[in-house]
């Protein structure tokens, strides 16, 4: 995991403000210590000031006390916030008084700070669903310019050393978006090759995967997939990227070699886009389970700032780890 160990050592070069809406859940209030005390980050942690206060007592987190704690029930920019939103939101219907009382929501807030500002960077999820996380930051923080969706890439360490990056591969989108069409898939595939050699630090080449290569099986779903090629293609002229194509001949130079020939992706592939959520889901739980993996993520990506979803079962150290990658995110 030497990656995870550059990503916190350029975390630490240029700390970002990150704010932690979940700021009274014990793994992540032990997770903010140590960032603080490793000063990889200006943490804001939003709850009641006195049970964040309490919590970092009764578990000896002396560096709790260097974080700005935000309380939704009592900051003095709670109205101003509370504007924000009604501003953003109120062509979709949303009246001043169901921005006070979403405002007051943490998830909500902490995507209130990125937008005014106050913040670089939100983590959350270690107590909320992952459509709860998402919602708020996709109504408030948004996604970058050319990009409509957000998407969640998986750092996969795999001891399959011979597979892409010395066992290390991105896999996407494994957490968002249940049905891409062709276009969103194309999107994704451009963002998850930006975060592969943003974050991970090497040249991405990206297979686009089906359970068919090179037109091996006629389909409606293979078609999505080839018609995702072509348009990322245009979003990204020089980009490595090929498909359709299996798993194997993505992977593995000689099965690559056989059912794809010529092509510079097939065999090689550090990249994998998965055609829906159901199969980017499944099939990085299944590599991480049967292989002793270790999968890092979802890193949302293609949002106009990071907001980063953790899952509900992480660690204290997956909590550490998914800050400091969301602190990286800032700069991408
Ligand atoms: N990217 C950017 N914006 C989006 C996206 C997206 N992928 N999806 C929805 N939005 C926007 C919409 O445009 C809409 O904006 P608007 O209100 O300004 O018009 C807003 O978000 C809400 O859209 P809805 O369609 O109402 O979204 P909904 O709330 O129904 O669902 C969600 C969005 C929660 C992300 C849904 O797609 C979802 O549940 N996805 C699966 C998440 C999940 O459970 N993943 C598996 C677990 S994660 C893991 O195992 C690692």
């Amino acid at each position: 995991m030497k990656l995870l160990n550059r990503i916190m050592e350029r975390a630490k070069a240029n700390p970002r403000r990150i704010a932690l809406p979940e700021g009274t859940e014990i793994r992540t209030l032990k997770a903010a210590d140590i960032i603080l005390k490793d000063k990889a980050a200006k943490l804001i942690l939003i709850g009641n000031e006195s049970e964040i206060k309490t919590l970092a007592a009764e578990n000896n987190l002396s560096h709790i006390e260097e974080a700005v704690i935000i309380d939704p029930e009592t900051h003095s920019g709670m109205e101003h916030y509370a504007n924000l939103l009604f501003e953003i939101r109120k062509s979709k219907g949303m009246t001043i008084e169901q921005a006070r009382a979403l405002a007051k929501d943490p998830l909500y807030l902490g995507c209130l700070l990125i937008k005014n500002g106050d913040a670089d960077g939100e983590l959350a999820g270690a107590r909320n669903f992952t459509g709860d996380v998402l919602r708020p930051a996709f109504q408030i923080v948004k996604t970058l310019p050319g990009i409509k969706v957000v998407s969640g890439a998986m750092l996969m360490f795999t001891p399959a050393k011979q597979y892409g990056e010395d066992g290390l591969l991105v896999f996407a989108d494994c957490a968002v978006n249940p049905n891409p069409s062709a276009e969103e898939l194309a999107q994704i595939a451009v963002c998850t090759a930006q975060t592969a050699k943003a974050l991970a630090g090497f040249e991405p080449r990206v297979a686009m995967l089906s359970f068919s290569t090179k037109g091996s099986a006629k389909h409606e779903l293979v078609d999505k997939v080839t018609e995702a090629v072509r348009i990322a293609k245009e979003m990204a002229p020089g980009l490595l990227i090929d498909g359709e194509l299996q798993a194997d001949a993505a992977l593995v130079p000689s099965v690559g070699q056989s059912k794809a020939p010529g092509s510079k992706i097939a065999g090689h592939a550090n990249v994998l886009i998965f055609p829906d959520l159901q199969a980017g889901n499944i099939g990085y739980k299944l590599v991480q389970r049967f292989s002793g993996s270790e999968a890092v993520g979802p890193v949302l990506q293609g949002m106009a700032a990071p907001v980063n979803d953790l899952s509900r079962g992480c660690s204290v150290e997956e909590i550490v780890s998914m800050i400091a990658i969301t602190a990286n995110q800032v700069t991408l």
